[in-house]
């Protein structure tokens, strides 16, 4: 099983867009995924129609009072050859007062509680794809220490480079205190459309040193119409350039991670 945290400090720069775009597409590959949302703000999880406050939720994980498999749940996305699903550890409102209180508590380790919720579960996926709020709370932190790979979705504007010294920062600091084996896979130009941004941007991110992924993300209108549907792309329009993409994405990901499809299908 591999982890990928999905984390940039600014909003609506297409984490969440990716998270369950590239959960679809490596779930169309055969792989077994996993989906983790961390941001209150519970997007993937409504777009998976699995936002709920009666259920153990991410909140429960962070607080640890409850495991892996008292939160998981399935969500459905049609594949061309039926029905697939991607499993989902869903966020609500909850995550505010749960990150709060995994401040507060002195006396539990506060970093590694979501990294221990997976390690049982680690033979029932391949991939684990964990979506981070814009912040670096409680959630965001305990998703790079359960990660072993960092995507920086990175959108096309004039502000695209905001927060991204202090994130990464943030990544170092967590590899030198709690997790050695974190990796950059890179960042991901997101809204990409052909003007000087898509130039300007790629310098700013070679300037840090961060590597940054071949395939980048067009914008088109496509997006927003397949949230609203509740639609993964590939479902959606599959040959709009952004389900193009997240498909290309989803190749290179797999080639750069070394994932790969298991002979004889899931554990
Ligand atoms: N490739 C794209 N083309 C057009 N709009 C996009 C694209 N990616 C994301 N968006 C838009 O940006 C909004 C924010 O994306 P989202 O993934 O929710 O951001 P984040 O999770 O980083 O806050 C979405 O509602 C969507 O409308
Ligand atoms: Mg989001």
């Amino acid at each position: 099983m591999i982890t990928i945290a999905i984390i940039n400090l600014k909003g609506g720069v297409g984490k969440s867009v990716t998270t369950v775009n590239l959960a679809e597409r490596l779930t169309a590959r055969g792989l077994g995924v996993l989906v983790g949302d961390l941001d209150k703000q519970a997007n993937t999880t409504k777009f998976f129609g699995l936002l709920d406050y009666d259920r153990n939720s991410m909140s429960e994980i962070l607080k640890g009072t409850a495991g892996a498999l008292d939160v998981i749940r399935p969500a459905p996305i049609k594949a061309p050859d039926g029905p697939a699903v991607v499993d989902v550890m869903p966020a609500n409102m909850t995550l505010l007062a749960a990150n709060r209180e995994v401040l507060l508590d002195m006396v539990h380790p506060q970093q590694n509680r979501l990294r221990a919720a997976l390690a049982p579960v680690a033979q029932l996926y391949d991939a684990v794809l964990l979506d981070c709020p814009p912040d670096l709370d409680m959630g965001s932190i305990n998703a790079l220490c359960a990660a072993d790979w960092v995507i920086i979705p990175v959108d096309c504007d004039e502000w695209a480079a905001d927060g991204l010294d202090v994130m990464l920062e943030q990544i170092a600091a967590v590899r030198d205190g709690f997790n050695p084996s974190l990796g950059l896979l890179g960042a991901l130009i997101t809204k990409y459309q052909r003007t000087n941004y898509g130039a300007r941007v790629a310098a700013e991110i070679a300037r840090r040193d961060v590597p940054l992924l071949n395939t980048a993300i067009r914008q088109t209108v496509k997006v927003k119409e397949s949230i609203a549907a509740h639609k993964p792309l590939a479902q959606y329009d599959p040959k709009c350039t952004a389900a193009q993409d997240y498909d290309a994405l989803a190749d290179e990901v797999m080639q750069k991670t070394g994932l790969q499809v298991r002979k004889g299908g899931r554990a």
